[in-house]
């Protein structure tokens, strides 16, 4: 971008109203759990904790077919919690058999949408120039994003994941205005190697990852955007290894896989949100 305009787009970009970011906990339950299974989960959650800080976020990205049901749940819920979907097309209607519009999920009163995840990107050939059209759509649709980036084992191994990652955002994100930014992106860092194997990336390799993505949207952007936008952690991360994740300066929480499909391993995580 030149410089002239982003110049411009950082000037008109209001000031944060504060510094204080929102802290998050997202459950990706992927293709897992039947309907009722889903429904029963998200009540026991919110019983058992039926209060968060207002800068507290818990959404439950579910399957399509759970969307329904759970936004039904979560009519009663307490403020902070959300409905997520996992994925949407970035046209708002046509011819795309099996494919859901973002209009369809507002229907549905879901927040956020996880865009970007690495499987997608590897079983469903998602590219980032591809996302960037859907990033662009929810952008118009007010969602939030869950915007998911990191490298695979064989570029960690040659020590290139900066690079990796920063091209990911820089192709799909960076294109966005400092306002929709703040306004609408949550980073989520998951190291492909670390999702579902049980090795989770140590607090050091994930704090720098998250710093070096923070140091990008302050060179790309603004000291204040960098400082506004959420940044959370996934792959691996369960109830022994949360807290001590999220006490790194710039993990702002989690998205979680595994260890969001039961109450019992999902609530010490939300507990462990700063
Ligand atoms: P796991 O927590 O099962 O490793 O999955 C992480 C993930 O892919 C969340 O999107």
């Amino acid at each position: 971008m030149k410089k002239n305009s982003l110049l411009k787009k950082i000037l008109k970009t209001p000031l944060p109203k504060n510094n204080m970011r929102n802290k998050i906990v997202a459950g990706n339950w992927k293709m897992n759990l039947g309907i009722q299974q889903g429904a029963d989960l998200i009540k026991n959650i919110i019983e058992a904790k039926p209060q968060l800080n207002p800068h507290q976020k818990v959404i439950f990205c579910t399957p399509f077919t759970h969307l329904n049901s759970s936004s039904e749940v979560l009519k009663s819920a307490p403020s902070g919690y959300l409905l997520g979907a996992q994925n949407c097309h970035d046209q708002p209607s046509g011819a795309y058999t099996g494919e859901i519009s973002v209009d369809m999920l507002t229907e549905l009163q879901v927040s956020a949408v996880i865009i970007g995840h690495s499987e997608r990107r590897q079983y469903f050939g998602e590219s980032n120039e591809f996302l960037k059209n859907k990033v662009d759509s929810l952008v118009s649709k007010g969602k939030m994003i869950l915007f998911c980036c990191g490298e695979p084992l064989s570029i960690r191994e040659s020590d290139k994941q900066n690079e990796y990652v920063a091209r990911q955002l820089q192709e799909s994100l960076f294109h966005l205005s400092a306002e929709a930014m703040m306004n609408h992106i949550v980073i989520a860092y998951e190291p492909i190697w670390a999702i579902g194997t049980g090795v989770t990336a140590s607090t050091q390799q994930a704090q720098d990852m998250h710093a070096f993505i923070r140091s990008l949207l302050k060179e790309t952007y603004h000291e204040d955007v960098s400082k506004e936008i959420s940044i959370l952690y996934g792959g691996s991360c369960n109830a022994t290894n949360a807290a001590e994740l999220f006490a790194c300066p710039d993990v702002d929480g989690g998205l979680i896989g595994g260890a969001a499909l039961k109450a019992e391993s999902f609530l010490p995580i939300i507990s462990a949100m700063p």
